[in-house]
């Protein structure tokens, strides 16, 4: 076996659970999930969000930790050499692997920015900067001039909104440069924990709401739980729901991403992936349907009442998150310390999950070129700094929507397709299966082994067969993109095609001489 360079390792089972839930908790599980679940009818969004949670986001988990844990073995910590190692014989597979590199880069160069206005809200809400707004109205002005779209009474020009930008990438270039012990696995040790206890108190706050206006007594907070979990079975004959609740599982698990490859490559050779990955899914799954779903829906419903929390949902993520629900923690007593507690959740949440993304660049370089990790971090810093800039500075102009649309929905599905057929149908479904198993603490249920080798991958073409029937089209032609934006739209997609061509540069570069070992 050719020489493997020492790599990282994780310190400790609960520090490895922790990180990958940390990555899957995220702003997906408390902006993301409400909003989606609120603009696509409640109760019928969760039907098709649990079944694609047992048919995909499960199988999925098990798949990645497994595929990560053999790469690692090799010493390769990213898709690229993953895919080499399992398909050695086939010169292109490694770049089909930039896709895991790719993907996380374009989540984390918008992410960052959103990511950061949490950090700022939660100061505001401290320092009682939006306290007095009342009404929608003017918390949408504030949010407006905060990201400097607007120059208005609260904010003039860009400049707050950088300055957080500024100390939010600092924290996170710095938590990577610690490296996987000594900065992830350190930070998301104490920070979800903390999520977990600032959220049982806005559940607690958001439980003893009642009924505020007692003239429409049917807004109250049981009917705002029963918005979302009374089911809706004619929903299951909507192709976007299915879609809608689909994208939300990969986002929320941080499948199909890549991240979760790079995580378990730091896995010892005979470490459990069985239950470890199962443990991180189901803590993702408690922050997401019992804390994402007690929180902002419920209190939202009992101020707005059904026909307006719906709208405001379809009004886009940023409203129910950064409007909404402070006009809510406005309306009750101690605005201040819930408020930060909202915000403050929503930073831990976001910088445990933007560590993550930025991850399997980090690695990329490590592993294939032999750097340092502070070196590794270091050009990550600088590369990643100036791609930020557009998602800032073009943020009206539709950047954000268009990089969310790439890297963090249809390559997702791409890439979790690719890596799923390599799994089962390349590596073969038995040793699929028994690589799975090795060092494992429980098995995996029976029936999984026909779900992950028939039904997941028939799941994720129906899904991408569906798009391409219903979206592809008006998508690559940007129909409902406006004559102003799209400029800005295509300025987007030739950047992204740019970052994807030095990518696979960088891996024909990287592979060039080198004797990589894997299975033939
Ligand atoms: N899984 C992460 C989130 O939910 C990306 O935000």
């Amino acid at each position: 076996m050719a020489q493997v360079r020492k790599r990282d390792n994780w310190g400790s089972r609960l520090g490895i659970i922790m990180a990958v839930a940390g990555s899957a908790i995220g702003l997906g599980n408390f902006l993301r999930f409400p909003a989606k679940a609120a603009a696509n009818g409640g109760g019928a969004f969760m039907i098709p969000y649990f079944i694609s949670l047992l048919l995909l986001g499960i199988p999925l988990m098990w798949i990645e930790w497994t595929l990560g844990r053999y790469g690692g073995g090799f010493g390769h910590g990213t898709a690229p050499g993953i895919f080499y190692s399992l398909w050695q014989k086939n010169r292109f597979i490694k770049y089909f692997g930039v896709i895991g590199i790719f993907g996380p880069l374009v989540i984390f160069i918008y992410y960052l920015f959103i990511e950061s206005w949490t950090l700022a809200y939660s100061f505001f809400a401290l320092t009682g900067k939006y306290t007095a707004l009342m009404d929608q109205n003017s918390l949408r002005s504030f949010l407006s001039g905060f990201q400097g779209l607007e120059n208005n009474q609260y904010f003039s020009g860009i400049g707050t909104a950088y300055s957080f930008f500024l100390i939010t990438f600092l924290l996170n270039i710095w938590v990577i440069y610690f490296g996987i012990k000594g900065g992830i696995e350190k930070l998301c040790k104490w920070a979800i924990p903390l999520l977990f206890v600032f959220g049982l108190v806005l559940i607690i706050r958001v439980l003893t709401l009642g009924t505020p206006d007692l003239s429409k007594p049917d807004w109250n907070v049981l009917a705002g739980f029963g918005f979302l979990w009374n089911p809706d079975f004619s929903a299951l004959k909507s192709a976007k729901v299915w879609l809608e609740a689909a994208g939300q599982i990969f986002f929320t698990l941080s499948v199909g991403i890549g991240v979760i490859l790079t995580y378990a490559s730091y896995h010892k050779k005979a470490d459990d992936v069985v239950l470890s990955g199962l443990t991180a899914a189901t803590t993702n799954e408690i922050a997401e349907v019992v804390f994402g779903a007690s929180i902002i829906i419920p209190a939202a419903f009992v101020f707005l009442g059904p026909a307006d929390i719906k709208s405001v949902a379809q009004s886009g993520v940023f409203n129910l998150g950064f409007v909404t629900m402070p006009l809510v923690l406005n309306k009750l007593p101690l605005p201040a310390i819930f408020g930060f507690l909202w915000f403050f959740l929503l930073f831990l949440a976001g910088i445990t999950s933007s560590v993550s993304l930025a991850q399997p660049a980090v690695a990329f370089l490590e592993d294939e070129f032999n750097i340092t990790r502070k070196c590794a971090a270091s050009i990550f810093g600088i590369s990643s700094f100036i791609l930020c800039q557009p998602a800032i500075f073009f943020l009206g102009r539709g950047v954000i929507n268009e990089l969310d649309f790439w890297g963090g929905t249809f390559f997702l599905v791409v890439f979790a397709t690719i890596e799923t057929v390599l799994f089962v149908w390349v590596f073969g479904m038995d040793r699929a299966w028994d690589e799975i198993h090795k060092g494992a603490d429980m098995a995996v249920p029976k029936p999984y082994k026909f779900i992950i080798k028939y039904i997941t991958p028939l799941f994720l073409f129906i899904i991408l067969g569906m798009w391409f029937i219903q979206e592809w089209l008006s998508i690559i032609m940007m129909k409902n993109v406006s004559d102003v934006d799209k400029p800005f739209i295509f300025g987007t997609r030739l950047g992204l095609l740019f970052i994807f061509l030095i990518l696979a540069i960088l891996v024909k570069i990287a592979w060039r001489g080198k004797k990589h070992e894997g299975a033939k």
